[in-house]
């Protein structure tokens, strides 16, 4: 589904030595498998999320999506970051509604669509409220509401809870997991939390520091559907050691 080969990328500025951010890296992601990336601070991450949506134009290499080179950014592939940049002007619903509209759908099949993604994140009772009045965990939910209503067959996400408190971010990482049930979109989802990314993926792919290297390929077996009490399993345990121990490596 996506294939990245040799990719990297330099940054240059003027007054400033060339600065090697990534790679160049190698893998692949299966159609409808989610995976989660970590890695250490500044070793590359968003700019490979970056280039994978096409905002970024890799320096080598080559980032291929169902088979076509990526020459920049496509309705197939959603992103979403740690900040949910909600449209404050708009309620909820019409913030969830807006890829559909840009998309041009009519009205009838746009309130269909958002009312059923708004039943699944919770937010059914919040359709008519501003983004201004909501908690942190209310308003990412808008924000995966919103990249959802796009449907992507490939989800970007860049630390998406990160600012979010323990619990909260359980529960919306569930949400996200429900969404994924039912969709089945192919996922990358850059975290730094070891619990998160073990309790959440099939498959969690662990980084270098800068420039960034793909470094370990940790496949998840636990039995889906998960359950946050999975983290307390022997099975979970032991996955989340070998992630512990590539980071370590890294
Ligand atoms: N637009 C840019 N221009 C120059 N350097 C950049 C730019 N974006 C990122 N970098 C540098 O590239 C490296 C990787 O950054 P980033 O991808 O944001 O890392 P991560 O997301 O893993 O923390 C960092 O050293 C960062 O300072
Ligand atoms: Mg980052």
């Amino acid at each position: 589904m996506l294939e990245i080969r040799s990719l990297s990328v330099t940054f240059t500025q003027p007054n400033s030595e060339p600065l090697l951010a990534l790679g160049p890296l190698s893998f692949d992601i299966p159609p409808g498998q989610f995976v989660c990336l970590v890695g250490p601070s500044g070793c590359g991450k968003s700019t490979l999320v970056n280039v994978i949506a096409g905002l970024q134009t890799p320096t080598t290499g080559c980032v291929r999506l169902e088979g076509t080179t990526m020459r920049g950014p496509s309705p197939r592939v959603g992103l979403m970051f740690q900040n949910a940049t909600l449209m404050p002007w708009r309620t909820v619903r019409d913030n969830v509604a807006l890829p559909l509209e840009l998309a041009g759908a009519g009205r009838a099949q746009r309130m269909e669509a958002v009312d059923a993604l708004l039943e699944m994140l919770g937010l059914t009772d919040f359709a008519n409220a501003y983004p201004g009045g909501l908690s942190g965990g209310m308003a990412q939910r808008v924000a995966l509401g919103r990249v959802l209503s796009q449907k992507p067959h490939l989800l970007l996400l860049d630390e998406p809870f990160g600012a979010l408190d323990a619990l909260t971010r359980e529960q919306v990482s569930f949400d996200l997991l429900r969404a994924w049930r039912r969709e089945q979109q192919t996922v990358l989802m850059v975290t730094h939390d070891i619990t998160e990314a073990t309790l959440l993926a099939d498959r969690v792919l662990v980084m270098s520091r800068r420039p960034g290297q793909i470094i370990a390929n940790i496949p998840v077996t636990i039995r889906r559907p998960r359950h946050p009490e999975d983290a307390f399993t022997p099975d979970f345990s032991e996955t989340a050691r070998e992630v512990r121990a590539a980071i370590n490596r890294a």
